[in-house]
């Protein structure tokens, strides 16, 4: 490709990074991927090319439905305040989606729907009973990471499901030694229920995948070397089908013809990112089926981080390519953030969101520019040393680039009335510009963007700007001011300056489009466009043309104090350990009640001893008041054979009303009782705790009848 024509081919272009989850504040780990993705697609975008960009909150699954009740409001309010604040977020951090919807949407309930019929339709959806750890206090299954318990392996204790924290062993989570549920503390215990299945071990899904794999690098080395591990060699089947529903409660989409059953959150995830640009298609008028349909020449990019590899390589096309979509064009996944060289914690006050950066006033263009000299496109993590963030920050942005502008602008407006060289010395400012850049390539900043090298870009650009400063330097502007006899050239000198600025800006633009937003306005310019060379031209082709008048010079951007760096890792420390500490305390507080509520095991007895007890399925006929009782109330009890009069103490949970013609449970066998009300004829069970009204009269499936024994 000729890179300088490049802006000429228009391309059509639909980009999307990762949907964040709904339940959890924006910090600086998610931004490395908004930050890259805006830079590309802004870097796309000044090129002149079609680009949209579309994200959404992941707004569905167990968590967000926990974290909903636990808050005493409905996911809805939830999500809905959720989204508000990542807005805010990612607009603070001058993230330009073209659309931030949620996938708790008309549109990803539609395209959810329809993949899943064509997949059906395919053949290639299964039902069959797993059995998963189910929560009986909370009657619900339990995701890996809310089951905790010790280790297998090394016996740590308040490990999840999934994994261990202090050994790195990965197992079952019914391989743990003591579970309990983190939601009601209670032990789980195994359940069988019927699942939905996406046939993913269909060979194929294989095949396809492995052609897809292998042709026109869709992934980058890493990936494409993790794809070949996980399908394995041609008639190998290492794929295992993938479980698509999740049982109610959950808050999701429910599966269309399965009461009960909802998509599991990552099914309908990733089709938020059809729903976010099909809203957005509706609302801006623009052919969806062009960048969806079968073989679309469109391009598609996902950007993502490489924990979720798994599901936008494997999942995503095996889904799209089986229901007659198009496929992504390419999956861009990058690294993990690590701060200072560790993982971000929050006891270290590295675990920082965005919003304290923002609140503490630090700018974040400096966090943007940084990131880019840090990015490149591989799946190498990335560091933010904030010492290094500081000082790169200072010398490049500040001590580099604006340092240009705020030297030669001043001159300019006051020596010769806002107006950049023009006729004779324009061309000698021309002249200058080619003898000292005749070997600059900005085609290789073009190419470093386009290939998601910024690290590469950013280098390229501080060398032009060390190359700026140096011409600069020589010329001395601030020398030549004082002498009288040299207006002429100090008018050129800082023209010249002003132009390398110019050209400086358009290069940064993707990275600090809110700083060149305030220089546009200060050059007195439209909007930066990407330069581009024809071969035969040189640098000063990309000018500014001559005479043009800018704007008196305004600040532009302050350096980092080391300062405001201190301020805001001890805010984030406060903040977070404060969230912590009232976090332990209610989790505490939530096992401790559920294993008090939990009472010990009674002594064990014989399958002989049980026998004696003869339960039977009850219709309460009837059920009143007892005047003058407190915890009373009257039932008559049908047992099939007979009808039987029980004093029950469970006036304070229920309402007699309630009861009538409700199947219950009872012990028909127990020896009649005298009670000061009447005679008792047996006992209706009930579960209790300690608390007033925490009661529960057990109930047997639809179906039982009055009198069935129960064994
Ligand atoms: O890992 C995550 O944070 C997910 N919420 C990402 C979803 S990306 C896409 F598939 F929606
Ligand atoms: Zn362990």
């Amino acid at each position: 490709m000729n890179l300088h024509r490049s802006g000429m081919n228009e391309r059509k272009i639909l980009v999307t990074s990762a949907l964040p989850y709904a339940n959890g504040s924006i910090h600086l780990g998610h931004l490395v991927e908004y930050i890259q993705t805006d830079i590309w697609v802004r870097f796309q975008k000044m090129r002149g090319h079609t680009v949209y960009y579309v994200c959404a909150d992941d707004t569905h699954g167990t968590p967000i439905m926990l974290r909903a009740e636990k808050e005493g409001i409905t996911p809805e309010s939830l999500i809905a305040r959720v989204h508000q604040e990542h807005l805010k977020d990612f607009t603070g951090f001058h993230i330009q989606f073209d659309n931030y919807y949620s996938t708790h949407s008309a549109e990803t309930r539609f395209f959810s729907e329809d993949i899943y019929h064509k997949l059906k339709n395919a053949g290639l959806i299964s039902v069959r009973a797993i059995e998963q750890l189910y929560d009986p206090v909370k009657n619900m299954f339990l995701p890996d990471r809310f089951v905790k318990g010790e280790c297998p392996k090394c016996g740590a204790k308040d490990q999840y499901g999934d994994s261990c924290e202090v050994c790195g062993a990965a197992y079952a989570p019914t391989e743990l030694k003591n579970p309990y549920s983190s939601v009601s503390g209670a032990k789980p215990i195994q359940k069988s229920s019927e699942h939905y299945f996406f046939n993913l071990s269909d060979p194929r899904c294989a095949d396809f995948l492995r052609r897809w794999t292998r042709e026109s690098d869709h992934l980058q080395p890493e990936a494409a070397n993790k794809m070949r591990e996980w399908l394995g060699e041609a008639g190998e089947n290492k794929l295992s089908d993938w479980d698509i529903s999740r049982d109610a409660p959950y808050f999701g989409f429910e599966i269309p013809d399965a009461p009960g059953k909802y998509f599991y959150v990552w099914l309908d995830a990733p089709i938020g990112y059809m729903g976010s640009f099909k809203k957005f298609c509706e609302q801006k008028r623009i052919d969806f089926d062009q960048f969806w349909q079968k073989n679309a020449t469109t391009e598609l990019y996902h950007f993502i981080g490489k924990d979720i590899l798994y599901f936008h390589a494997l999942f995503w096309p095996a889904m799209l390519e089986n229901s007659g979509y198009r496929t992504p064009t390419k999956i861009f996944a990058h690294g993990f953030l690590t701060v200072n060289g560790e993982k971000m914690s929050k006891s270290r006050g590295t675990f920082i969101t965005a919003e304290s950066y923002l609140q503490q006033q630090l700018n974040p263009e400096w966090l943007r520019y940084y990131y880019a000299a840090k990015l490149n496109s591989t799946m190498e993590d990335i560091d933010l040393n904030l010492d290094d963030f500081i000082a790169r920050v200072n010398s490049d942005l500040i001590g580099k680039f604006v340092n240009i502008a705020s030297r030669c602008a001043g001159f300019i407006t006051k020596r010769f009335d806002g107006k950049l060289v023009a006729g004779a010395q324009y061309q000698q400012l021309r002249a200058i510009i080619d003898e000292h850049f005749a070997n600059w390539r900005p085609e290789l900043i073009e190419k470093a963007f386009e290939e998601r090298e910024y690290a590469a870009a950013i280098r390229q650009i501080m060398k032009f700007a060390d190359e700026a400063n140096e011409v600069i330097h020589q010329l001395a502007p601030w020398e030549m001011a004082k002498k009288p006899n040299q207006e002429e050239e100090l008018h050129r000198a800082c023209s010249l300056g002003i132009q390398l600025f110019y050209l400086l800006s358009c290069y940064l633009k993707p990275v600090i489009p809110g700083t060149v937003e305030k220089i546009e306005q200060f050059l007195n310019t439209q909007p930066l466009a990407w330069p581009v060379l024809t071969e035969s031209q040189s640098v000063s082709h990309l000018l500014l043309p001559a005479g043009h008048a800018i704007n008196a010079y305004q600040h532009l951007m302050t350096r980092i104090d080391a300062k405001q760096i201190d301020a805001l890792i001890s805010a984030n420390q406060q903040s977070l350990l404060a969230n912590d500490k009232a976090n332990d305390l209610k989790q505490n507080n939530q096992s401790a009640q559920a294993q008090q509520n939990v009472a010990p095991i009674a002594e064990t007895i014989t399958i002989d001893d049980f026998g004696k007890i003869d339960l039977r399925v009850a219709r309460i006929a009837h059920a009143e008041q007892v005047v003058g009782a407190e915890k009373l109330l009257k039932l008559t009890l049908d047992i099939g054979s007979e009808q039987r009069t029980v004093f029950a103490g469970i006036k304070s949970a229920y309402d007699p009303e309630q009861l009538k013609g409700r199947l219950t449970v009872m012990v028909a066998n127990l020896a009649p009782r005298q009670m000061k009300f009447g005679l008792s004829e047996g006992m209706v069970l009930a579960a209790g705790g300690s608390n007033p009204g925490e009661l529960f009269i057990l109930s047997p499936d639809s179906g039982a009848q009055p009198g069935m024994r129960i064994k």
